[in-house]
């Protein structure tokens, strides 16, 4: 799967745009606040309906106007064409979603369709941060190959929901028929066990993955593990339910559910049992931070077949030497992949040859470098 062409109507810094890419290496070169993160943000748009910056979608429209418009034309087995646009009139935001000119309805019909992954400076934060942005990369990982896993997540979002409001009143010693709450634990309980088998799942097979790119990177003799740390210890539905019940008083208090999948992690660990981020370097959860997106590329290959779309955004001048080797190593891989970078010799040492070459100036002009 490559992508073949980005067009973009005043999306961010750009008025109008239209950039082709090589089905190889294509370098985009400028400033920093030129705009290059912009397009692989309209990219990443087009392939998961969301920033990769989590960005709302009203701030990507540009100043001073009132809809977005960006499409991706793709060749894969046939030529696609996504295309995702956001009006805001009134206050009032609305967003289209077409596959080849017929719009979609629901996220499932379209997430996992175009493939791409993102490695950004930010994605330290993955190993660093929140459990909630290793559960957002766990999600958006399996999703992008499992639609069922997709539609379990919407679901449980909305048990959940309904849950806790009632908890909420509960709280509030509103008078509540209680079989009400039976009837949200059962559904949690079933479509929670769904998605805890499913990540379980996942890990393992990530797991095999991430140790392997470690390697492949890495000067470290050990490579780290990946464990999925479970808010519930059986994945059954009755132990579940049964759960649920223990926890109800505490869960009435707090007016919020104490267990199940929105309170997952996963932590990495080394052969000792230490935390990684108790003992690793800057450099090191960097490193391990990448692992998990290469790992993430080689998933969605043995799930699918295809070969995802890599956007690389400027984190090469954040390695050493020595790395930034070893990245380019494990990139080279066959995927078609968009790099952007502040420096020319950036490119130059990459490592990489770019079959085409843009060069960014102020105010979102690009130039291609022949
Ligand atoms: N909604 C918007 N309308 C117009 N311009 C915008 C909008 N949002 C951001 N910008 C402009 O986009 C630029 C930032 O773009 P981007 O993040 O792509 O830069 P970059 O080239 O990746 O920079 P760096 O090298 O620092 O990462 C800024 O100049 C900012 O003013
Ligand atoms: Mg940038």
């Amino acid at each position: 799967m490559y992508l073949k062409k980005l067009t973009l109507k005043n999306f961010r810094n750009y008025g109008d745009l239209s950039i082709e890419f090589s089905p190889e290496i294509t370098f985009i070169v400028g400033n920093n606040g030129v705009g290059k993160s912009n397009i692989i943000e309209a990219i990443s748009l087009t392939s998961t309906m969301r920033s990769f910056r989590n960005i709302p979608d009203i701030e990507m429209i540009q100043w001073g106007f009132e809809s977005y418009y960006c499409s991706s034309e793709i060749e894969d087995s046939q030529d696609r064409l996504f295309e995702v646009g956001c009006s805001c009139q009134g206050g009032k935001l609305r967003k289209r979603i077409k596959i080849d000119g017929i719009e979609i309805r629901s996220i499932s019909e379209f997430y996992g369709k175009f493939l791409t992954v993102v490695f950004a400076p930010f994605d330290i934060n993955i190993i660093n941060g929140m459990p909630e942005l290793r559960r957002r990369f766990t999600d958006s990982v399996i999703s992008k190959t499992n639609s069922h896993y997709l539609s379990d997540l919407s679901e449980f979002r909305k048990v959940l929901l309904s849950r806790n409001r009632f908890l909420k009143l509960l709280k509030e010693k509103k008078n509540l028929d209680m079989s009400e709450l039976d009837v949200w634990d059962h559904m949690f309980a079933s479509v929670s066990s769904r998605i805890i088998k499913a990540r379980k799942k996942f890990f393992v097979e990530l797991n095999d993955l991430f140790k392997n790119s470690y390697k492949g990177i890495s000067d470290d003799l050990e490579a780290p593990d990946i464990h999925y740390a479970s808010s519930i210890d059986s994945d059954e539905p009755d132990y579940i339910i049964r759960k649920l019940s223990e926890i109800r008083n505490k869960d009435s208090i707090i007016g919020s559910t104490g267990i199940g999948p929105q309170r997952d992690d996963f932590i990495i660990k080394n052969h000792r049992n230490i935390n990684f981020v108790n003992y690793a370097s800057q450099g090191q959860r960097r490193m391990a931070a990448i692992c998990l997106k290469i790992s993430e590329c080689d998933f969605i290959e043995s799930k699918t077949g295809t070969k995802a779309v890599i956007m690389v955004d400027d984190i090469f001048s954040e390695l050493d030497s020595q790395r930034r080797k070893n990245m380019i190593k494990v990139l080279k891989r066959g995927n078609q992949i968009i790099f952007t970078m502040v420096h020319q010799n950036n490119a130059d040492s990459s490592g990489f040859n770019a079959s085409k070459t843009y060069h960014v100036s102020n105010g979102g002009i690009l130039d291609e470098l022949v």
